[in-house]
Order: structure tokens, then sequence, then C-alpha cells
């Protein structure tokens, strides 16, 4: 009788952690998209940064983003590295040649410990820390009606031309696979979904899919869209579209 109840607690005991590893095992590694900070004594204020890493195995490659308008380091460094579940560390070059060594420790879906980038006598040191942007809950479709209305603009003008650049790093396999956006040119509707996520209807010319193109805040693909060009004028009518159907 004891033996048997004994034997039904352990048999729940490991269904529960078979569930924990379960429930783990996408969190696993660091592959997915950031937002983060470079502190640091000799930093007067904290400066933005942001992140996209993709592991396989304990092998890591990604982008590591410092804000486009700060002198000599600002811009996307290229890196490759590893991680185990405690520890990344990975380091890369940035657009002046400048050199990036980073080692974080990862707690659940922060990422934090010293950087240091170098270039010849001048050098950037202080905590690097970044945090997981969060899976969005929804899946854009509940502005599909704006995208239906306005079928024609945003096939021809918004995807075919605005968002024509986005396509060479947003997409599977290439350098921003693991960020929660992917430009899809054969399949609209669903870029449409994912760009209505990225949009902010209470301020939506603080929309993220406009600020990041536009190099406002750290961006690894650093500045894609011209704010005068008539690319960026077309996407800011998309997003005020969005904004105004409040669908998001
Ligand atoms: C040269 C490659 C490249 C191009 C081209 C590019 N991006 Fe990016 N983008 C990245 C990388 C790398 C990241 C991840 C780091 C970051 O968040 O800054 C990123 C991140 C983003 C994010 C944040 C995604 C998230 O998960 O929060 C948005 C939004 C974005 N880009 C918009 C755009 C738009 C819109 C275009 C086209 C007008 C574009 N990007 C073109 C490389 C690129």
């Amino acid at each position: 009788m004891r033996h048997a109840r004994r034997m039904v607690v352990a048999g729940a005991g490991i269904a529960m952690a078979a569930c924990l590893a379960l429930g783990r095992e996408a969190r696993a590694d660091v592959t997915g998209s950031f937002d983060g900070s470079l502190t640091g004594k000799k930093i007067a204020q904290p400066l933005a940064a942001s992140a996209v890493f993709s592991q396989v195995d304990r092998g890591v490659s990604g982008t590591v983003a410092l804000p486009g308008d700060l002198a000599t380091f600002g811009g996307a460094y290229l890196v490759v590295g590893k991680a185990t579940p405690k520890r990344i560390k990975v380091s890369g070059t940035g657009p002046n040649g400048a050199r990036l060594v980073w080692k974080g420790k990862i707690v659940g879906d922060t990422l934090r410990g010293r950087a240091k980038v170098k270039l010849s006598k001048s050098k950037l040191i202080g905590t690097l820390a970044f945090t997981r942007n969060p899976a969005f809950t929804s899946d854009g479709s509940s502005c599909d009606a704006v995208y239906t209305a306005n079928q024609t603009f945003f096939d021809d003008q918004v995807l075919g031309q605005a968002l024509s650049v986005c396509t060479t790093c947003h997409a599977p396999g290439l350098q921003a696979a693991a960020t929660r956006l992917h430009v899809l040119a054969n399949d609209p509707l669903s870029t449409a979904r994912a760009v209505s996520l990225f949009v902010d209807s209470a301020n939506p010319s603080t929309s993220r899919i406009l600020e990041k193109p536009l190099n406002l805040v750290p961006h690894g693909g650093g500045l894609q869209l011209d704010a005068a060009s008539a690319e960026a004028q077309t996407l800011e009518q998309w997003v005020n579209l969005v904004a105004q159907a409040q669908c998001n």
C-alpha cells in the first residue's frame, strides 16, 4: 500500500520534471532578439543597445547594435561566439573596424556582463545588458481588415517598395531571421500581420517599424530608410492607417 503510493508520487515527480524540461527547451538558448543598454563609469548616459542571436549547439552568431549617432563606436557589430545555458561570450567587428568583446551571464531572459569595445587607442568599457524581446501574444490578424481594404497599396508600395530592402535580412536564414519581424515579398498578408505588431497606435510616429530602419534607435541593420525618402513616407502612411484602425 505504502509502497504503491510512493511509486505514484515518484511517477508524478518524473512527469513534472519532464514538463519543466520541455517548457524550458524553447528558451534553452539565446536565439531571439533583445533590447538593452551599455552603462559604465565613463559613459555619461546609458547607451541604448539591441541584439539578435542565433544559437546552434554551443555556437552563436548574431548582431549587436549601438546607437547610430554615437561617434566612433556607434552601429552594428557582427559577432560570433559560444553560449552555454548560463554564459555567453561573443566578439566581432563594427562599422569603423572597432572590436567588441562581451561576456555575459544568462539568467532567464536576461544577459548581462562586461563589454569592451576598442578601436586603436580609444575604448568603451561597461556593462552590456540585454533582455529578450517577449514573443507577441497575438498574430496580427486583428488588423487584416486594414490590409484587405488597402491591398494594392500594401502589395505594390509598402511591401513592393518601402519594405523591399528589409527582405535582404528579415527572412529565414538571413541576418535578422531570429527577430520577430519577417518581411516576405511572396507573403504580403503574413508581412502585413507582422508589421502591424510593430505599430504603436497611441504614438504612430514612434512605432518600432519606423524607428528601427530610420536608425533612431539602435538597429542591427543600421540606417535603411532615409527620413526624407518616398519609402519612409509610404511606410509612415501605412503605420497611420494601422494606427487609425486601432486594431492591434
Ligand atoms: C542589413 C540587415 C537588415 C536590414 C536590411 C534591415 N534590418 Fe531590421 N534588423 C536587423 C537586425 C540584425 C536586427 C536585430 C537587432 C535589432 O533589434 O536592432 C533588426 C531588427 C529590426 C526590428 C526589431 C525586431 C524585433 O524583434 O523587435 C525591426 C522592427 C526592424 N529591424 C525593422 C526593419 C525594417 C522595417 C527594415 C526595412 C526598411 C529593416 N529592418 C531592414 C537587420 C536588418
